[in-house]
């Protein structure tokens, strides 16, 4: 089912602080800050020559990620996100196998693709997300 590493995303409390860590310390390349309001974050992409890391932050009074925070003040790693050729497979597959799915439906990601959370009780308490390759 698993293809490549997509990205591991990172909450942060201070996304300029941390993007300027990746920046200017990390030599890492950066991107702006993109606000997405339909998953409740604003994201910076970090490309690295074999993957990527997302730095993300609250965005509005729902962003799911507020509970993360609460209970990470630091921030930290709070998902990773593997591609899959046929999301709609890999969904069956993992339910017919009685792992929970966030939500009822793919939405749109970061990216563009149709994206799933795996709920972290299956999967040794990492939140996980697959997206469509
Ligand atoms: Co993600």
């Amino acid at each position: 089912m698993l293809g490549r590493l997509n990205h591991v995303a990172i909450a942060v409390t201070d996304l300029k602080s941390a993007t300027n860590t990746y920046r200017d310390i990390l030599g890492a390349k950066v991107g702006e800050p993109l606000d997405q309001p339909e998953h409740g974050v604003t994201v910076v992409f970090i490309e690295l020559p074999n993957t990527k890391v997302e730095l993300i932050t609250p965005l509005g009074e729902n962003s799911p990620i507020f509970n993360f925070l609460n209970k990470n003040k630091n921030g930290g790693i709070h998902h990773i996100c593997y591609e899959v050729k046929n999301l709609e497979l890999s969904i069956n597959i993992l339910m017919k196998n009685n792992y929970k799915i966030i939500g009822d439906n793919p939405k749109i990601g970061a990216h563009g693709k149709p994206v799933i959370f795996l709920h972290p009780s299956g999967f040794d308490g990492t939140l996980i997300e697959l997206q469509e390759e």
